[in-house]
């Protein structure tokens, strides 16, 4: 067993872990938090995605001992004082979601997306996302939801356009 140290959705943890455990597995048989859901055992469906350090990793492709010393976030940690984050929120709006089993993932890529291009393209964003399936299908609404995030929605560049004119 080896001793991680780790910052998860804000709370600092200290536990032992067998070296071979995934992260996501470390997040939820042992934190408890599973929002964080696991959808393949091959690293292609997203659906365990995360943030380490910011940045979005396929926490089934990670070992928890990795993450010691970093900052974790889920799915769980993006909303504050019961607020939620922008994108859980667009997603709610755009209906982009069905049965919601990838949406945990598919909303911290599209953050992360985001964080590297804050105005992205519809094809930039279908990119961003390529490593993440949604099985019912849901693409169209999930690009949506990105968009107005994003605030680049035809709806709001329309408006946008109407301010400017
Ligand atoms: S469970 Fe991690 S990519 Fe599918
Ligand atoms: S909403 Fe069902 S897998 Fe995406």
């Amino acid at each position: 067993m080896t001793r991680i140290s780790v910052t998860v959705d804000g709370v600092d943890y200290s536990d032992e872990v067998e070296p071979r455990t995934l992260l996501v597995h470390y997040l939820r048989e042992q934190l408890g938090k599973t929002g964080t859901v696991v959808g393949c055992d091959t690293s292609n469906c997203g659906a365990c995605t995360v943030h380490l350090d910011g940045r979005s990793v396929k926490s089934c492709n990670v070992l928890a001992v990795q993450a010691d010393g970093h900052d974790v976030t889920t799915i769980e940690g993006l909303a504050v004082d019961g607020e939620l984050h922008p994108m859980q929120r667009a997603f709610h709006e755009c209906h982009a979601l069905q049965c919601g089993y990838c949406t945990p993932g598919m909303i911290m890529q599209a953050i992360d997306v985001l964080t590297e291009n804050p105005h992205p393209t519809e094809q930039e964003i279908r990119v961003g996302l390529e490593g993440n399936l949604c099985r019912c299908t849901g693409y169209h609404n999930i690009v949506k939801a990105v968009q107005q995030a994003a605030g680049t929605s035809s709806a709001s560049v329309a408006a946008a356009d109407g301010a400017q004119s």
